[in-house]
């Protein structure tokens, strides 16, 4: 069983790759044969290497860094893969309301990519990774997986596009697609730009917490664990062309949430300070998801207070990880500074990165195979092929592009804490 795993360096992409990896044969057929996992991720602002920490000597796991929307790098790498999961995405609201570009490109584009080449490639099975925001706001009840599907933000329009697109891959070419819908995740490992790990980043510095609106808006809190097992349930046990919603988390008010956050770190009430409400922000989003229960046996097994305290000592326990910059110009400057530090990979790590390559080739990879993993632990635009250099330069400008102050000196510190930040949010 060969899976690829796109954006499996990110926040939930690496907790779904940590699942396969570790929790291989179950639920995977043991039938299937032995179990391979390829990461496609473009590393990008959200995107670390180091979130598969503990998982880049396995031998199973190989990891290509480039661009879903690379449609020849797509084409050459997903033939021989069986399954495709597919996480990739721009994921953060106040950013695709800044500059929705990148959304398009990435969330619309790069699943329409991916898409075509899994037809082509006879992929057997292909789960789109989406959101309960594709609904836009419910007042009151839950959405089942019939309901007409009314963004509101360009995040959740793009993702909802990308949904349709998936389904009409289903309909129009048999494609076996299955599409999961799921609430806020949390737990470890999350950019510091999402309300969890950027409210305690704060508070743990000492420093406030900017809060939308009166934080009346109410989310649903979903384990990013209890996620994957959704979505690994869905990939071995859903039917093709059906959408499953992996509900089942914890309904609070931002304002509810945030002070949680603020005991848990024992920080005092007057760190809140409101800003200015998020635009087209929406109340509240609710799944029903009965479907995923009696069709698939979905239920999460993490409960929301152990959950956000084990959370909440994750950040604490990771200071580095609180520092990277919130949405702001350094985030920009970490993805340089963190590919140069992951240049001098450990002798370890490149071995059984060449083992896995040599293994592939054994078994009749081709060639470019080599270039791929290559790139991975040497990333040298001078060395890449003319259309992934290109998808690389691409994504640097995008990048820029995406940090409206990236030419900007960097605010005092004094003022990054009182003035509304493009890093504050409430939701995804
Ligand atoms: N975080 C949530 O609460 C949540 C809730 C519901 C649904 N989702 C969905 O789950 C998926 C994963 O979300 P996340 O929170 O882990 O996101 P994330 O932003 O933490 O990670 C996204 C990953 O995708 C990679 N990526 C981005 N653009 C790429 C491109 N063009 N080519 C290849 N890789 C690229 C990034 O480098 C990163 O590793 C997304 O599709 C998102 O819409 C997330």
């Amino acid at each position: 069983m060969r899976i690829l795993v796109t954006g499996g360096a990110g926040f939930i992409g690496s907790a779904y790759v940590r699942r396969l990896l570790h929790r291989t044969p179950a639920p995977s057929a043991p039938a299937a044969g032995p179990l391979e996992v390829t990461v496609l991720d473009a590393l990008t602002y959200a995107g670390r290497r180091d979130n598969l920490t503990g998982l880049l000597g396995d031998p199973r796991l190989t990891f290509v860094e480039g661009d879903i929307g690379d449609a020849a790098l797509v084409r050459r790498l997903l033939p021989g893969h069986d399954h495709l999961v597919h996480f990739a995405a721009e994921s953060h609201v106040d950013r695709s309301i800044e500059d929705a570009g990148a959304f398009v490109r990435t969330n619309v584009l790069g699943t329409q990519v991916l898409l075509d080449a899994a037809v082509r490639a006879g992929t057997a099975v292909f789960v789109q990774v989406s959101t309960d925001e594709v609904y836009g706001s419910i007042a009151e009840g839950a959405w089942t997986e019939d309901q007409p599907l009314a963004p509101n933000s360009p995040y959740a329009a793009s993702k909802a596009a990308a949904d349709l697109l998936a389904l009409a891959h289903h309909r129009t070419h048999g494609l076996d697609v299955r599409v999961t819908r799921c609430p806020n995740n949390y737990g470890p490992r999350q950019y510091p730009e999402k309300i969890i790990p950027l409210f305690v980043s704060r508070l743990l510095a000492g420093r406030t917490v900017p809060l939308y609106g009166e934080g009346a808006q109410i989310r649903e809190w979903l384990h990013v664990d209890d996620h994957c097992l959704g979505v690994d349930l869905a990939r071995t046990k859903g039917r093709p062309g059906r959408v499953y919603h992996l509900g089942g988390g914890t309904e609070l008010s931002n304002r509810e949430l945030t002070l949680r956050l603020l005991a848990a770190c024992g920080a005092p009430e007057d760190r809140i300070t409101l800003v200015p409400d998020r635009k087209g922000h929406d109340h509240r989003y609710a799944l029903d998801w009965t479907r995923s229960r009696t069709e698939l046996g979905y239920r999460p097994v993490h409960a929301f207070p152990q959950g956000l305290a084990a959370t909440v000592e994750w950040y604490r326990g990771h200071p580095g990880w609180r520092e990277q910059g919130a949405g702001d110009r350094r985030s920009q400057d970490r993805r340089s500074s963190d590919r140069r530090s992951l240049e001098p990979q450990s002798l370890e790590r490149q071995s059984s990165e060449q083992q896995s390559f040599d293994r592939q080739s054994s078994e009749g990879q081709s060639s470019e195979r080599r270039a791929w993993d290559r790139r991975s632990s040497e990333p040298r635009s001078s060395e890449r092929e003319p259309s992934e250099r290109r998808s690389w330069d691409r994504l640097s400008a995008e990048q820029q592009s995406l940090d409206p102050r990236s030419g900007e000196p960097e605010e005092p510190e004094a003022q990054q804490e009182d003035s509304p930040r493009p890093g504050r949010t409430d939701s995804p």
